[in-house]
């Protein structure tokens, strides 16, 4: 009566197991709906960057724990520290600095002479994450409002955006446009929030913006919320 067949049996029809099956499909089919309205190509991130599953990426531990609003999950964190790896960016810019946690984890993932510019609209200093640490000396942080920022020093230097400040929709569509401004060729721009919390419908800004733009190689990476776009 021990045999694998029967611990299915009862696995199956036990109240536990069929919370478990319910679920399990709830949660496909609610994912098949949700994912279904957005219309950007869903790529795996190694077939967007061949390779890209050779990299080993650090952290320090101030970012293992992450509070749920504002900063990016873990495993985003981790991607987009992979991306920087991989790409080795010189120069990278970012529009939303808030704690500074992808700004670190940006200067941590590129090489030693390459430079992170990050605009935020507020002042978080002194308490960035990279405050007082080494990768300090590798991040340039600016205030301003991404709509009126002068980014002309800028223009066509930058291999890498990454966009996340606001995300409505006429923020996204202008930070956009710099950001496609800002990029060197070959360069990658990456948004985070394409897929967005239901519960912030302010945030849809970055789907209507990033699905209306007719930009070739711009996917959606699957598991993530992040879009991005390698201009070649
Ligand atoms: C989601 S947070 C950024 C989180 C950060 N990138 C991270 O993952 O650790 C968005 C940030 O964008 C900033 N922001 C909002 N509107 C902006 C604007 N017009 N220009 C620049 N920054 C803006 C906000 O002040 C906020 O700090």
């Amino acid at each position: 009566m021990s045999s694998p067949f029967f611990k299915r049996l009862v696995y199956w029809f036990a109240p536990h197991g069929l919370v478990k099956r319910y679920e399990f499909w709830r949660h496909k089919i609610d994912a098949k709906r949700i994912y279904s309205a957005y219309r950007l190509p869903e790529r795996e991130l190694v077939e967007i960057f061949p390779g890209i599953e050779r990299q080993v990426v650090g952290l320090t531990p101030g970012s293992f724990f992450r509070p749920p609003t504002m900063v990016l999950p873990l495993a985003e964190l981790l991607t987009l520290m992979a991306i920087c790896q991989h790409k080795s960016f010189q120069k990278a810019f970012e529009i939303g600095t808030f704690s500074g946690e992808s700004t670190q984890a940006i200067a941590l993932s590129t090489p030693p002479e390459s430079r992170v510019s990050t605009l935020d609209i507020q002042a978080y200093e002194p308490g960035l994450a990279f405050a007082g640490r080494s990768e300090a000396g590798k991040i340039e942080v600016l205030i301003g409002d991404s709509r009126h920022f002068d980014f002309s020093a800028y223009a066509g230097q930058c291999d890498f955006v990454y966009i996340d400040g606001n995300h409505t929709y006429p923020f996204v569509k202008s930070d956009t446009e710099i950001a496609l401004r800002l990029l060197k060729p070959g360069g990658v721009i990456l948004w985070d929030d394409y897929i967005f919390d239901p519960a912030h419908p302010d945030c849809s800004g970055v789907k209507q913006a990033l699905e209306e733009l007719s930009l070739p190689r711009l996917y959606r990476i699957k598991g993530t919320r992040f879009a991005v776009h390698c201009s070649q």
